[in-house]
């Protein structure tokens, strides 16, 4: 065949050249750019060709080259990404799924109780998760060297350079010790927050958890209002109308109870939950002591008020049956999925 014979049937075979996979394209580079390729053996003739002849094919040649290293590398890039090149542009094909996040157990029951506080006026305050002794002991009535410092154990955080120490708050009376500097009653406030104690971790303790406390200060505030609140709360959240209040102590409270709200014995879960007793213990809870509403600058002559504060992984634990504490803080997603969707 003539040389322009062939650069001719070179022409038609790159027009014709396809590829729908992998290997076609290592055939394609093989055939046309390989060490024995069509290129390689076109250019080796090229040499002996009339200089009429060089002259008329040598830029064609060259600008063929191109054109195949150009086909070669775009299909190389296409199909190293993957794609087949005929579905490559299929718009008829399912689009790729993202998986829509899931709210976390915790979540979920604290949003539950913010919103069952907000239907009667409670509004959220948050306060910091490191906190000075003040916020989380000495303005709640824990002295210092007061044994009841002990029913907390605490993470102390020291300075040092001898300024003040500081502690991770051992709970979120903290905040309502805040709210209560800041603000002048009527205050009615809820505090969420992750707090810390220093206890060892096993399936049904942790050294972080989530409370969520109350306070309510105005004038004129009595127990039977933080009965009634609490009894408010126990239909809202457990759907269970009975509670009872028995004696318990906390030094920011008097007098101070815990609440239990009555579950039932109906079922083996039921004796489970309830360790046979049918009365689930639920919260701590109490009247704000004067000597409190006192340090933080609230007149005691005047106003009075309720506090509570109540865990919430054990409320999470029991709605969702998670059997290990350890699982709420692991965040492993086959766990999180699980739960309502964040969307
Ligand atoms: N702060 C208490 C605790 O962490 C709970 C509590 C809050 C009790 C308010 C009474 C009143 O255990």
């Amino acid at each position: 065949m003539s040389f322009s014979g062939r650069v001719e049937h070179l022409i038609q075979e790159l027009n014709e050249a396809k590829a729908s996979t992998k290997e076609d394209v290592e055939r394609f580079r093989i055939k046309f750019l390989g060490s024995k390729g069509v290129f390689k053996d076109l250019f080796s003739e090229f040499k002996q060709v009339s200089s009429d002849e060089k002259r008329q094919f040598g830029k064609q040649l060259n600008e063929l080259k191109a054109r195949a290293e150009g086909q070669f590398s775009s299909w190389s890039k296409e199909f190293s990404e993957g794609l087949v090149a005929n579905e490559a542009h299929d718009l008829t094909r399912p689009g790729m799924t993202v998986a829509p996040g899931a709210h976390h157990p915790i979540s979920i029951i604290k949003d539950e109780i913010i919103d069952i506080f907000h239907a009667i006026g409670f509004s959220v305050a948050e306060g910091p998760e490191i906190e000075d002794d003040w916020h989380n002991f000495s303005a709640l009535n824990f002295p210092p060297e007061h044994p009841a410092r002990d029913m907390q154990d605490t993470f102390f955080i020291k300075d040092p350079n001898g300024g003040q120490d500081y502690v991770l708050r051992t709970h979120t009376s903290s905040v309502q010790v805040r709210t209560m500097e800041n603000e002048k009653p009527p205050i009615r406030i809820i505090a969420p927050g992750r707090v810390f104690r220093n206890e060892a971790v096993s399936a049904r303790s942790h050294c972080i958890f989530h409370q969520i406390e109350g306070l309510y200060i105005d004038k004129g505030v009595t127990f039977a209002d933080m009965k009634q609140t609490l009894e408010y709360f126990a239909k809202a959240f457990f759907g269970k109308s009975k509670i009872r209040l028995r004696p318990s102590y906390f030094p920011f409270t008097e007098p101070s109870a815990e609440m239990d709200v009555y579950w039932g014995l109906e079922n083996e879960l039921d004796h489970r939950i309830t360790k046979g007793t049918g009365w689930l213990e639920v919260m701590g809870c109490g009247m704000v002591d004067p000597a409190v509403l006192a340090s933080c600058g609230i007149d005691p002559e005047v106003y009075s008020g309720f506090a509570f504060g109540m865990g919430l992984e054990r409320s999470a634990m029991q709605r969702f049956q998670i059997p290990d504490i350890r699982m709420i803080f692991e965040n492993d997603v086959r766990f999180l999925s699980q739960f309502q969707s964040a969307i």
